[in-house]
């Protein structure tokens, strides 16, 4: 299998298998000279950790990070950053159900069509435990930025579970780390715990929408035409596991805008800053960044591995029943955050570096 890298100059590659005895992440492109630890890392891992409440998965895994390359008396080198995750709680038994048969809405049935060799302990490369390396990429993402662009914040949150929308006139940052859905709306992460408990009760999950918000990106960043800040970042976002639909500002909603409504109106401010009176394009026009904040949301599928029975086939090609035992997450939405979080961290990065390399810094001037 080929293609697992991504990203320009910051390149990211991931490898390894959720059963096998470790899986991680080899960052090219890192700048030389950045104080980095397995601490630092860790903190951004810690917050995908599965087995932290009720409403994700109860696997156990301590997903430490450590860092075998790359590295000279706490500093970055400049060379390959090779980072590796030990797996320690396996239970292939848990996968002795959906060995003969194809999950509905997994890649069970893709991965045996296109390889003719499936290891269903966890969906092998399918699973998501191939996103912990992307969240330890993002956290040497974060701390390149941190030096190159400190003002630079990315946060990500969930703001759709199932039906269920958050209130923007309730939105408070301060809440998102407040309760175990990344929600900034209090009083809908009440409704979501009663709406996610009944459907878990029920063998059932539910699909979500995260919404990723990068501030302080610099005007500037992206290329036309194959090097749109955009498109980049829909790729990103889109290469995570379960993610049906990605969109920038207003996204699919600005079909039904006028060009009146849609327009992001301009005038002038301090120091021949652009001032806009509103941010529909998501802080991204002609693949650049304008200076406003970048807004990605992406769709996550309801969860595939549930306790209902659903009908399937057998690899044999025979009729049957598949229910899915062992431990799953009844919303993927709730852990998906922190991977957009650091997916956008690495796209931003990696561009940050694109135009250093192209412009150096030259920029037009308004004023
Ligand atoms: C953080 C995260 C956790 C996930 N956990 C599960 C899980 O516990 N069970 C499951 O069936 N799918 C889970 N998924 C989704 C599957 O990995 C994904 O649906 C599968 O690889 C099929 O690929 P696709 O949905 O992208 O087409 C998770 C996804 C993410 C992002």
């Amino acid at each position: 299998m080929s293609l697992n890298s991504f990203g320009h100059l910051f390149r990211v590659t991931t490898w390894g298998e959720s059963h096998g005895p470790a899986l991680g992440a080899t960052v090219d492109g890192c700048p030389p000279g950045v104080a980095l630890d397995e601490g630092m890392l860790q903190h951004w891992l810690d917050r995908r950790r599965p087995g932290q409440n009720r409403f994700t998965t109860q696997r156990q895994e301590p997903d430490a990070v450590e860092i075998l390359s790359g590295m000279f008396e706490g500093r970055t080198t400049g060379t390959p950053i090779q980072l590796m995750i030990r797996n320690t709680d396996q239970r292939s038994k848990d996968y002795g159900d959906i060995a003969q048969a194809f999950r509905p809405g997994h890649a069970d049935i893709t991965y045996w069509q296109k390889y003719g060799i499936r290891d269903p302990r966890g969906g092998g490369r399918s699973s998501a435990r191939e996103t912990a390396a992307r969240v330890a990429a993002g956290g040497v993402a974060r701390a390149v930025l941190g030096v190159l662009a400190p003002e630079i914040r990315i946060t990500g949150y969930m703001v759709q579970m199932g039906p269920h929308l958050i209130d923007r006139e309730r939105f408070d940052w301060a809440e998102i780390e407040a309760n175990p859905f990344w929600c900034p709306d209090a009083r809908t992460a009440e409704d979501w715990a009663t709406y996610l408990d009944e459907m878990r009760k029920s063998g059932n999950s539910v699909g979500a929408v995260v919404e990723v918000v990068a501030q302080g990106v610099p005007a500037g960043l992206g290329a036309p035409v194959y090097g749109k800040l955009d498109s980049d970042l829909a790729a990103a976002m889109m290469s995570i596991n379960a993610v049906k639909g990605v969109e920038i500002g207003a996204g699919m909603a600005a079909a039904a805008l006028t060009g009146v409504e849609n327009a992001d109106e301009i005038t002038p401010g301090a120091d021949g800053q652009p001032v806009y009176a509103s941010n529909h394009a998501g802080g991204i026009l002609g693949g650049i960044s304008t200076g406003q904040d970048v807004v990605v949301r992406f769709a996550v599928k309801p969860t595939s591995s549930i306790l209902t029975p659903r009908r399937t086939i057998t690899r044999a090609g025979e009729e049957t029943q598949i229910v899915t035992k062992g431990r799953h997450d009844p919303c993927v939405g709730i852990r998906a955050v922190p991977v957009g979080e650091a997916m956008m961290a690495c796209v931003i990065l990696d561009h940050l570096l694109l135009d250093r390399g192209q412009t150096g810094g030259v920029r037009g001037l308004i004023g």
